[in-house]
């Protein structure tokens, strides 16, 4: 349901596929699909994460240059994970603690990517963010892939979140929106670049996970497809 008048107005919580930023006039190509996983497919994809943090544990990225940690802690799966440090942001094919190879992608995430990107390429990297109490992240671009014609696939699991999208350019209009467990978010297209954020979390809006808190999956193409003879 709304919960405000000003999100009624919007139709921030509209059922069904919307794309969002055409229907503000702000960027096309943002699709939210509001429940994209039931409650029964939320609990395997927690329990698949559950064994993959296990064999990658969450770690706490920091900053280019300032080496100030980020808010969020994060763990990948899939064959590169991304990554950041002082030394900049990347992607590679080994955690940055453990050295160990990245756990592979469940079924269910591919599943998910050839559901929400029909024909682009498989995906090479899922970052998993884990926000815990307070944590958030600043408006960005995702823009360390060589290549922007696949789309980024983002699934939300546990407590809902506070998204803010905007254009693909830092000054230009968000619009902000309630993002909650099973929800998925495609930027694709025009929004491939689109600037994106998570400005709260709502401790206990979701008995997803035991100990609270939220994860967001975001899934990538990271190179070029290359062909096969
Ligand atoms: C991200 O942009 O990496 C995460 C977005 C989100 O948590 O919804
Ligand atoms: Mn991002």
């Amino acid at each position: 349901m709304p919960s405000s008048k000003a999100e009624m107005a919007l139709g921030l919580s509209q059922e069904g596929r919307l794309g969002l930023t055409t229907a503000l006039g702000i960027v096309p190509g943002v699709i939210h699909t509001p429940g994209y996983l039931d409650r029964a497919a939320q609990e395997v994809l927690r329990d698949a994460l559950r064994e993959i943090v296990r064999a990658a544990p969450l770690f706490q990225p920091r900053m280019p240059r300032t080496g100030k940690a980020f808010s969020v802690r994060m763990t990948n799966c899939g064959e590169l994970g991304w990554v950041s440090d002082e030394t900049g942001y990347r992607y590679q094919a080994t955690h940055p603690e453990t050295g160990a190879q990245w756990p592979p992608m469940p079924v269910q995430l591919l599943a998910a990517w050839s559901a929400l990107a029909p024909g682009a390429p498989p995906p090479q990297a899922c970052l998993v963010n884990f926000y815990g109490d307070g944590a958030k992240m600043g408006l960005h671009q995702d823009r360390d892939e060589e290549d922007f014609s696949a789309p980024v696939v983002s699934l939300s699991l546990g407590d809902s979140c506070l998204f803010r999208v905007g254009g693909v350019e830092r000054g230009a209009p968000t619009r902000s929106l309630r993002l909650h467990s099973g929800d998925a978010i495609v930027l694709g297209g025009p929004a491939r670049l689109a600037f994106h954020g998570v400005d709260r979390v709502y401790p206990g809006s979701s008995t997803l996970l035991a100990g609270g808190g939220r994860i967001n999956l975001t899934l990538r193409r990271v190179t070029r497809e290359t062909s096969v003879r």
